[in-house]
C-alpha cells in the first residue's frame, strides 16, 4: 500500500479524486474551515442527534452530494492526539471496511494539529486495519482492495508529514513480518524458519547474516543455550544479522530476541490450557527481525546487530531435568531448577556473545515471565535497567511511537532469591517478583555492557477471540534505534 500527503487545490477536499473520505472531528463544536457540503452534513447529523462530537464516535454517509469521494466516514479523535487518531482510524477504517474504496484520503477537520507522530500513527492504524493472518489459513477474507491513502494536509505541512508516513511505513512492515513469523505454528515457525526469513532479509535489504549450528555453539561454550536445545528433535540455530548503515568504526547497537518458537515447558511442563499460545514465544526473535527490516528499509545511519538464540524447548529422554548443572558461555554456572525458566537459560549465553560487539548498548526483548503480565498487564512490556540514561530513552522511544513500557526495578537485594547451593546461580527465584528475578539472572551477565530488558510477555500477542501476534515492540526498538542515528 501506498501513503503520501495530499495538499488539496481549489476545488478543496470535497474534489479529491479519492473514492473515500475519512474526516477526523476533535472538540465539542462543529468544526471551522470545512467544504460546505461536509460542514451542512456534518451540522445536520449532530443536529438530529445521529453524531455527537465524542471521542469514538463515527457516521458513514454514502454519495453526499457535492462530495467527489462516494464514501465518507466521519469520525470523532477526541483530543486530537496521536494515540487518539491511531484509536480513530481503526474505528473509520471499519466503516469503510467490505467496501469497495482504492483510495481513500483522510483528513483531521483542524488540520493544524498533525505532526509526523500523527502521520505515524495513520500508518500503523491503517496496516492493523487492514492486516489478516492467512498463511495457514485459505478460508481467510480475501485482501483489502485499499491500495492507496493520502493524508490531507498544507503544502507547509507536507515535508514533516511526508517523512511521518515513510517512517510509519517502515515501522508496519516490520510489524507486519514480526507478526506474520510470531503468528505462524511452532511446526511451521522452527529455528530453521526463523533462520531462513534472516537470510531473506538479509538478501532484500543488504543485511549481513550468519547462522550458527549446535556443533558452533559447542565450540563458543554456550552450555545454557544447548541445555533447553537438547530436548529437541528440531535442530537450534543462532541467528546473528547485522545493518551496518554508519561507519564500521561505530559501536552498535544490539538486540537480541528471545527465539523459543515452542515452550511446552519442558520436564517442568506446563498445563495443556492455552499451551498453544507459546508458539508466540519467540515474539522477542520476530521483533528483532521487524526492527532490522525497518531499520534497513529506512537505511538509517546506525550500525545495528540482531542475535536469536532459537530452539524449541521439549520433554524428552534427552532433555535437561531440574537439578542439572549447566555452565554457560560466560563461565558461571547454573543449576536449572525448573526447565520452564528457559528463555533466560538462551539469553545468558547469547549476551555473553553479544560482549564481543562491544556494543553502545544491548538491548533483549523477550516473552520471558508469566509474572510481567500479572503486574503490568497486556498494555505495557516491562522494561529493565540499571542504566538510568538508556531507560530513558527506551521509555521516550515508547511513549513516541504508541508502544509504551514501564519501568521495573532491579535493587540488588532481588538478587538474593538466585542463589544456589550446588552452583553460581540457580535460574529461578520463587513466585514472588518472578519478572524482577528473571532479569536479575539477565543482569547477571551484562555487567560489561550498558544493558536493557524489554519483557514482552503481556504485550506480543493478543489472547482470547483476536488471539495473534501484535508485532511489539517493533515500533518502540525502531524509535531507539532511530533516535540514536540521529
Ligand atoms: N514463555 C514463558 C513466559 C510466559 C508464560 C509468557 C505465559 C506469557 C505467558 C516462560 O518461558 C516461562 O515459562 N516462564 C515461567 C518462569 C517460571 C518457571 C519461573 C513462568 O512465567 O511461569
Ligand atoms: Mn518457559
Ligand atoms: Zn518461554
Amino acid at each position: 500500500m501506498d501513503f503520501k500527503t495530499i495538499v488539496p487545490g481549489a476545488g478543496g477536499v470535497v474534489a479529491l479524486p479519492a473514492d473515500a473520505l475519512m474526516v477526523l472531528l476533535t472538540g465539542d463544536t462543529l468544526p471551522a474551515g470545512l467544504d460546505a457540503p461536509l460542514a451542512a452534513l456534518l451540522a445536520a447529523a449532530v443536529k438530529d442527534g445521529d453524531l455527537s462530537l465524542k471521542a469514538g464516535q463515527q457516521l458513514y454517509a454514502h454519495r453526499v452530494p457535492g462530495v467527489k469521494a462516494a464514501r465518507v466516514a466521519f469520525v470523532h479523535a477526541g483530543d486530537g492526539s496521536a494515540k487518539a487518531l491511531r484509536k480513530a482510524v481503526l474505528g473509520g477504517a471499519a466503516l469503510l471496511k467490505g467496501g469497495g474504496a482504492k483510495n481513500l484520503a483522510v483528513m483531521m477537520a483542524d488540520p493544524g494539529v498533525l505532526t509526523e507522530v500523527h502521520a505515524e500513527a495513520l500508518v500503523s492504524a491503517i496496516a492493523e486495519a487492514v492486516y489478516v493472518y492467512r498463511q495457514t489459513k485459505p478460508s481467510a477474507p480475501a485482501a483489502s482492495r485499499l491500495a492507496s491513502v493520502g493524508l490531507v494536509c498544507t503544502k507547509a505541512q507536507s515535508a514533516a508529514l511526508g517523512a511521518g508516513l515513510e517512517r510509519g511505513q517502515a515501522v508496519a512492515a516490520g510489524v507486519a513480518l514480526a507478526r506474520e513469523c510470531a503468528n505462524l505454528p511452532g511446526n511451521h515457525c522452527t529455528p530453521g524458519f526463523l533462520a531462513d526469513q534472516a537470510r531473506k532479509l538479509g538478501k532484500d535489504h543488504g543485511l549481513k547474516v550468519e547462522v550458527l549450528n549446535r556443533k558452533d555453539c559447542e565450540k563458543l561454550g554456550m552450555g545454557s543455550f544447548l541445555a533447553v536445545a537438547q530436548g529437541s528433535a528440531e535442530p537450534l540455530k543462532f541467528i546473528v544479522a547485522r545493518w551496518q548503515g554508519a561507519d564500521k568504526s561505530d559501536a552498535p547497537v544490539v538486540l537480541v530476541g528471545k527465539g523459543i518458537t515452542f515452550d511446552t515447558g519442558g520436564i517442568s511442563i506446563k498445563p495443556a490450557g492455552d499451551m498453544d499460545e507459546m508458539k508466540f514465544d519467540m515474539g522477542g526473535a520476530a521483533s528483532v527481525l521487524g526492527t532490522l527490516r525497518a531499520v534497513a528499509q529506512l537505511k538509517a545511519k546506525v550500525n545495528l546487530i540482531g542475535i536469536i538464540p532459537a530452539c524449541e524447548n521439549m520433554p524428552s529422554s534427552t532433555a535437561v531435568k531440574p537439578g542439572d548443572v549447566v555452565t554457560s558461555m560466560s563461565g558461571q554456572t547454573i543449576e536449572i531448577l525448573n526447565t520452564d525458566a528457559e528463555g533466560r537459560l538462551i539469553l545468558c549465553d547469547a549476551l555473553t556473545y553479544a560482549e564481543r560487539f562491544e556494543p553502545a548498548a544491548v538491548v533483549d526483548i523477550a516473552t520471558l515471565t508469566g509474572a510481567c503480565v500479572v503486574a503490568l498487564g497486556h498494555h505495557r512490556s516491562g522494561l529493565f535497567s540499571s542504566d538510568d540514561a538508556l531507560a530513558t530513552e527506551l521509555l521516550a522511544a515508547g511513549e513516541q511511537a504508541l508502544d509504551p513500557a514501564w519501568r521495573m526495578p532491579l535493587d540488588e537485594e532481588y538478587d538474593e532469591a538466585l542463589k544456589s547451593n550446588f552452583a553460581d546461580m540457580g535460574n529461578v527465584g520463587g513466585r514472588a517478583g518472578g519478572a524482577i528475578t528473571a532479569a536479575m539472572f539477565l543482569k547477571r551477565f551484562t555487567a560489561k555492557m550498558r544493558w536493557a530488558h524489554l519483557d514482552v510477555a503481556g504485550t506480543a500477542w493478543n489472547s482470547g477471540k483476536a488471539k495473534g501476534a501484535t508485532g511489539r515492540p517493533v515500533a518502540l526498538l525502531t524509535h531507539f534505534v532511530l533516535a540514536r542515528a540521529r
